[in-house]
Formats: structure tokens, C-alpha cells, sequence
């Protein structure tokens, strides 16, 4: 089994990122010497438990770790205040103190609502991450963000709270149902196109092998992407700068997600992918990237099966008014203006807060038209 460590390098609450396949049968002496207490709350999904719960539990026995489990109903609906409320009552059901930690076992929905409940539960306590999605081991496993969704929108209530170690076993995502995977992949394109060429350009020779299941260049992907997570996340712990180039796709998506339902009808990732495409689109529109960096970017998502047009979508999901206004609720808001992440190049983007609604709206209304040419 090959692993590879990243250290995510904060001053005082730095952490390991193990990433490899494998991982799970060693999580107990992984874990052990950084939880102050050998007693933890395993926090997952049904879909999870059945498939990978067992081999946690045996390697912390292996380890002397006491253990309660919490299982939660899969998919983001879990994601919300009731949700929230039953886990953190669940959790303070058990007698914990402020020395027992949380193992987020899952997806980024149960990362982000584990870690929201770690960073309030006694004002605050340790979780250990352990991503099961593709997307939870390239994105939202690391760096700390935590939150649930209201009815006005994703993530809106939740907490900056830093893991104290993430363990990425990229066996478990032999388990991922394909689209789970391609979803994923969506926030794999994003660090290519937002730091660095050379790893867009590698996805584009061997993105297909990846969604394949070659695990070598799985492996790669998510540690390249991890490495680009972790330098961003240092630099700029509460997205008061260049963490907001993480958001890439994300002010388009997350008011697809929002339309759509927040489900099944348009898994986070693709409304990334989607969202990335727009903004795209919208780059090119403005004059700031070529049309042909545009397309480079749909036919490395179309080729992983992922939307790439707002066509992709009911007409009823894609309303420009309506799509503007979820816009203009997203936490990035400044002074009214929607702020949007827009590429320069492949491997470079920028912030702007320049781009007037009318325009967005305009842009929206037309995009539908727009993506299909720009597909070359
Ligand atoms: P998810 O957690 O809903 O998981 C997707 C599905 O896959 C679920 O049905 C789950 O039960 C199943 N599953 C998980 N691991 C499996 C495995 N190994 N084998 C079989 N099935 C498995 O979704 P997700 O895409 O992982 O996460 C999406 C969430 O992450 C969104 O809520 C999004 O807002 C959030 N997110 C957070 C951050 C952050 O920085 N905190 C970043 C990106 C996304
Ligand atoms: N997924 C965006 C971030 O972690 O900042």
C-alpha cells in the first residue's frame, strides 16, 4: 500500500492529510495520537456504514478507541437545521466532554455537518475527517469549513473549524456510484483551471483513465488537488482573499443547487461543473479569456459526463431572475454585488465584484445559446 502525508500548515492547528488506499484498516493508530480521549463519536451515513463502517470500528478496537456510532439518512436533504439539532441532542445524550472528538465518516455532507456540530458542541471539539466521496478527499474534507443549508440557501449557517487529521483512503471510493465519482471530478477540474495549467493539461490526457478507476492516476489527481487545497486554505484561512478562488463555478452553482432542490436532480458537483462553464462563458462574453480556453474547459467536463450548458436543465430551473436572486443571497455578496470568480487563462482566475446584475441577467437569459456555440 503507498501513501502519501500533506501537512495542511497552520501556526497551532496544522494537520496530517494521509491519502492512499488502505487507509481505513490503519485509522485507529492514525487517530489515537491525536485525540485527547481514547473515546470518539463516529458520525455517517447508511450508505456508508454498510459499505466501510466495519473496518473502522475494527481498527479502532485494534487501537483501544471506545466508540458510538450515529447514522444519518444519506443525500444533502440531511444537510439542515433538524438534522443538525437531533445530532448535536444525540451526541450530548452520550455524556461527552469537551476531550471526546467526532470521526466524520462520509461525503461533505456528513463533513460539513459533523464539523458544524464539532464546532459548537461545548463551545467546540476535535473531529477527525474521513472522506468516503472523491469530492469530500479533493475539497471539502480539508480546510475547515463547516455549515448546514436553509431554506435561503447552501451553507449558510455554519462555522470555520479545522479538523485535527483527515484520512483520504482512496479505496473507498471503489464503493462510489459512477455519478457520485464524475461528480467529484468536477472540483478536480476546478484547481486546474484556478492554479495550475499543467495539471489541467494532465487531466485532459488522462482524466478518462481516472474516472476509469486507474488508481495510480486517482491517486495523483487527489493529491495534486489536495496540495493546491491545502497551500489555498493556509494563506487565507476565512476567504478574506485568495481562498475566494475556490468558489470557481460556485455563485452559478449553488443557485442551480438552490433551483433545483438541493437532491438528486443536480448533485453539488455538477452544478460546480455547470457553474464553471458559466462563468466561463460569462469570462469570455466580458473579453477576458478566449472562447477556445472556454471550450477547452467543457469538453474535459462533457468527456467526464458532466452538464456542461444550462440546457441541461428543466426550464424551470433555469429562470434568470430567479437564478439572479439566489445570486445575490450567497455569502460572497459585497455591498449588494455578486462576487464572481472569472478566468484569465487556464490555471489562473480573479476576483471581481465588477459585473452588474443587468449583466448577469442579460448573460443568464442568453446562455442557453451562448454554451452551445461555445462548445467548438
Ligand atoms: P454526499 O456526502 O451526499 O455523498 C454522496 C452520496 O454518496 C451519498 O449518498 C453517500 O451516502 C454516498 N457515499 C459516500 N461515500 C460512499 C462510498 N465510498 N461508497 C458508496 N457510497 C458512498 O455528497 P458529496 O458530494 O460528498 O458532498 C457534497 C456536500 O459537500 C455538499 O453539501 C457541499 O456543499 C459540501 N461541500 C463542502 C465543502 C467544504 O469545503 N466544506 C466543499 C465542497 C462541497
Ligand atoms: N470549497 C471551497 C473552500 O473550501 O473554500
Amino acid at each position: 500500500m503507498s501513501a502519501a502525508t500533506l501537512h495542511v500548515a497552520f501556526d497551532r492547528r496544522g494537520y496530517d492529510i494521509h491519502i492512499g488506499a488502505g487507509l481505513l484498516h490503519r485509522a485507529g493508530s492514525l487517530i489515537a495520537p491525536v485525540i485527547r480521549q481514547k473515546r470518539t463519536v463516529i458520525v455517517t451515513d447508511a450508505h456508508v456504514a454498510r459499505l466501510h463502517l466495519a473496518a473502522l470500528i475494527a481498527s479502532l478496537d485494534g487501537a483501544g478507541i471506545a466508540y458510538h456510532e450515529i447514522v444519518l439518512p444519506p443525500g444533502e436533504p440531511t444537510k439542515d437545521f433538524a438534522h443538525f439539532a437531533k445530532l448535536c441532542v444525540d451526541i450530548l445524550t452520550l455524556g461527552i466532554e469537551r476531550g471526546t472528538s467526532l470521526i466524520a465518516l462520509g461525503g461533505g455532507v456528513v463533513g460539513d455537518l459533523a464539523g458544524f456540530a464539532a464546532a459548537t458542541l461545548l463551545r467546540g471539539i476535535d473531529y477527525v475527517q474521513v472522506p468516503t466521496t472523491l469530492l469530500a478527499q479533493v475539497d471539502s474534507a480539508v480546510g475547515g469549513k463547516t455549515a448546514i443549508d436553509t431554506p435561503q440557501g447552501k451553507n449558510l449557517v455554519g462555522a470555520f473549524h479545522q479538523p485535527v487529521l483527515v484520512l483520504a483512503d482512496t479505496a473507498t471510493l471503489a464503493t462510489l456510484p459512477d455519478r457520485e465519482l464524475r461528480a467529484g471530478y468536477a472540483e478536480i477540474v476546478k484547481y486546474g483551471v484556478i492554479k495550475d495549467a499543467e495539471f489541467f493539461a494532465w487531466l485532459e490526457t488522462h482524466g478518462t483513465e481516472l474516472l476509469a478507476g486507474d488508481i495510480a492516476a486517482r491517486d495523483h489527481a487527489v493529491r495534486r488537488s489536495l496540495e493546491i487545497k491545502a497551500r489555498v486554505v493556509v494563506a487565507d484561512e476565512r476567504e478574506s482573499g485568495e481562498r475566494q478562488i475556490l468558489n470557481y463555478g460556485h455563485s452559478f452553482g449553488h443557485a442551480l443547487e438552490a433551483e433545483t432542490g438541493f437532491g438528486a436532480a443536480l448533485l453539488h458537483g455538477e452544478a460546480v461543473a455547470l457553474g464553471m462553464c458559466l462563468a466561463g462563458d460569462l469570462a469570455a462574453r466580458l473579453g477576458h479569456w478566449p472562447a477556445r480556453e472556454a471550450a477547452r474547459l467543457k469538453r474535459v467536463l462533457a468527456g467526464a459526463g458532466l452538464p456542461t450548458t444550462l440546457a441541461a436543465l428543466p426550464e424551470a430551473a433555469r429562470q434568470p431572475a430567479r437564478l439572479l436572486a439566489h445570486m445575490k443571497r450567497d455569502k460572497k455578496v459585497k455591498d449588494g454585488r455578486v462576487t464572481l470568480i472569472l478566468p484569465r487563462r487556464i490555471g489562473e482566475v480573479f476576483v471581481t465584484t465588477d459585473v452588474a446584475a443587468e449583466t448577469l441577467r442579460d448573460f443568464l437569459a442568453a446562455a442557453d445559446t451562448a454554451a452551445a456555440t461555445l462548445i467548438l
